[in-house]
């Protein structure tokens, strides 16, 4: 496991960089795809490097890593929408090429297995150690399929809703299994906020009540810091 840590402005680079480094090698990669506000400043800068001609999204298959249950796509919480709005309507990417886990579980598996299994996952980092909707306790063998999400994520991501009571409780994710299998795995992390579930992950046991500790065992993760994530390392 590779630890970068830096200035958000130079993370955000360096994970833009990194992406378009698959593509250009792999014009049809397949990538995992988070949300949340952590992703919002890399996906401007991928649409900038875009808008330069640096990136060809045109081949490119995605596969986000989760959707609210009972959610419209059009509501203005639901991932579906998050993407479009900051990333797919704004570059060349077709929408054919581009799948969610809403109501699908091995389904997805078979998608993801049908385009040549992930070359990248990019993932955030819950405060309580959780990657994608993979909350603590989930089994390292998880794959995709509906969760309950935990009391603390629902009050974090309450913050987007009007009251914690609108945020769903129920989630589609893909699982731990299925992210361990890219090829290549990045997490992002910024701010305060994330610090102690960052320390845990890369300085704790490896353990199932700290899902992010599982990415140590893969051969090529990279977890790419800014310094205030970074501070209790
Ligand atoms: C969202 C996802 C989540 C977020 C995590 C951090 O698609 O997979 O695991 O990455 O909850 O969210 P933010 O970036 O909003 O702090």
């Amino acid at each position: 496991m590779r630890i970068i840590i830096s200035t958000t402005g130079e993370c955000i680079r360096k994970a833009a960089a990194a992406i378009s480094e698959i593509i250009k090698r792999k014009p049809n990669a397949t990538l995992g795809l988070a949300t949340g506000s952590t992703m919002i400043p890399l996906y401007r800068e991928l649409v900038r490097l875009y808008k330069k001609g640096e990136i060809d999204f045109s081949r490119v298959r995605t596969f986000n890593l989760d959707e609210y249950a009972d959610l419209s796509f059009n509501d203005k919480n639901s991932y579906h929408r998050y993407m479009n709005r900051n990333f797919f309507n704004k570059v060349n990417i077709k929408k054919l090429n581009v799948h969610f886990p809403a109501s699908k579980g091995d389904e997805y598996e078979k998608e993801i297995k049908n385009s040549g299994g992930l070359d990248l996952v990019l993932l955030g980092i819950g405060t309580n150690g959780h990657i994608a909707f993979n909350e603590p306790g989930s089994s390292f063998n998880s794959r995709t399929r509906k969760i309950k999400l935990s009391d603390s994520t629902i009050k974090s991501n309450s913050r987007f809703f009007t009251s914690a009571r609108r945020v769903p409780e129920e989630a589609y994710t893909m699982g731990i299994k299925t992210i361990m299998r890219s090829r290549k795995i990045i997490l992002l992390a910024f701010g305060t906020k994330k610090s102690n579930a960052v320390l845990r992950a890369i300085k704790g046991p490896i353990t199932e009540k700290i899902p992010a500790s599982v990415l140590r065992q893969h051969k090529d993760a990279t977890f790419i810091l800014d310094r205030k994530a970074a501070a209790q390392l």
